[in-house]
């Protein structure tokens, strides 16, 4: 906060509550409820009248306590604009100490299968419910509460690999996360939209849906000079650079004409978060197998 916003927060916060205390007094009119009268405001209202006598004590007092409480509150904690306050309390602060005591104690369970090879360890029952727990909180907001994905984020169910499916190609990708490119190609003067329309064709081939057989097999040149140095000569992608296998039935975006042309043309960038830092190196292990589990 810059200061000057400080200072704003800082004052209104304590303008508001010593006049709070200031209108109190100032309407008390030197009485105490031992005073009692029978003097009335002047409205008068079909018969009731409103009288105009002081607060009664118990709620006055309690209204400067409110006050007293307020004030050693902004005190204590952080309420006055860039202060502090005397305990140091954040909910940054609160948050890592609940991280630490749900580390402390979850971070044994998760340690006793962290040495267990991935292919070892899907068959346990019980490292794959915490697996399970674990997908949920992390990996389900992308990939979906089963693991099925969604366009953008790939089906981690099917045996597609965008990136390898052996134990350590889940691994890295759990660890480091995955950054997929796709360069944008379908424009001038990479591409005519002739050659566009042959080499979506071509791809479409690949699974027997070409729209325009003619134009797919002019496509094949397009695609050797254009696609085939990521995407392998036959189609079949390359796993080492996440460049998809184009000749299955599973894809990460649609699998239409229009799909694939949008691929072509503006490219695809695509990004897999890391979870080193975010989840322990135990954790990382049982969701590894939790995934290798989901396709098996
Ligand atoms: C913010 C969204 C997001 C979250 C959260 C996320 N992922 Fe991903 N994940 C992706 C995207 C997007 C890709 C594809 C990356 C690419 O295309 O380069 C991906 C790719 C993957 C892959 C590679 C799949 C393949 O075919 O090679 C695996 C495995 C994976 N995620 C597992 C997980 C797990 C386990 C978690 C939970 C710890 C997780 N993801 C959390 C978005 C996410
Ligand atoms: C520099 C390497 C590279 C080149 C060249 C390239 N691609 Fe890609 N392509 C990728 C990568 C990487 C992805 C995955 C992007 C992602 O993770 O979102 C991809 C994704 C795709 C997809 C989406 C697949 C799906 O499952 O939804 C299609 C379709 C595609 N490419 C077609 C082509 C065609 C056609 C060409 C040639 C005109 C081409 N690509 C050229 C690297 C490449």
């Amino acid at each position: 906060m810059s200061t000057f916003w400080s200072i704003w927060v800082t004052v209104i916060t304590l303008g508001t509550v010593f006049g709070c205390w200031w209108l109190l007094h100032a309407t008390r009119k030197g009485q105490t409820s031992d005073t009692e009268t029978d003097r009335t405001t002047g409205h008068s209202y079909d018969g009731i009248e409103e009288l105009d006598n002081p607060l009664p004590k118990w709620w006055f007092y309690l209204f400067v306590a409110t006050c007293i409480f307020g004030l050693i509150y902004l005190v204590l904690y952080p309420g006055l604009g860039n202060y502090q306050g005397l305990l140091g309390w954040s909910q940054h602060n609160q948050w890592q100490e609940e991280q630490q005591q749900a580390e402390d104690r979850y971070g044994e369970l998760y340690a006793r299968f962290g040495d267990t090879p991935v292919e070892e360890l899907y068959q346990n029952k019980e490292a794959m419910q915490m697996g399970q727990r674990l997908f949920a909180n992390n990996c389900s907001v992308c990939h979906g509460s089963a693991g099925r994905g969604n366009i953008g984020f790939p089906n981690l169910t099917d045996d597609a690999w965008q990136y390898g499916g052996d134990p350590d190609s889940i691994l890295s990708t759990l660890r480091n996360g995955r950054q997929g490119a796709m360069p944008a190609m379908g424009t001038m003067p990479n591409m005519t939209t002739e050659q566009v329309d042959q080499v979506v064709n071509h791809v479409l081939s690949y699974s027997d849906r070409a729209e325009d057989p003619e134009a797919a097999k002019k496509g094949e040149q397009v695609y050797a000079q254009a696609c085939a140095a990521c995407h392998g000569p036959d189609g079949k992608g390359n796993q080492a650079i996440g460049a998809p296998n184009l000749t299955d039935d599973a894809w990460i975006y649609g699998s239409n004409y229009d799909w694939i042309k949008e691929t072509v043309v503006n490219g695809r960038e695509n990004m897999m978060p890391a979870q080193s830092g975010r989840l322990s190196d135990d954790q990382i292990q049982i969701l590894a197998a939790y995934v290798y589990g989901l396709s098996r």
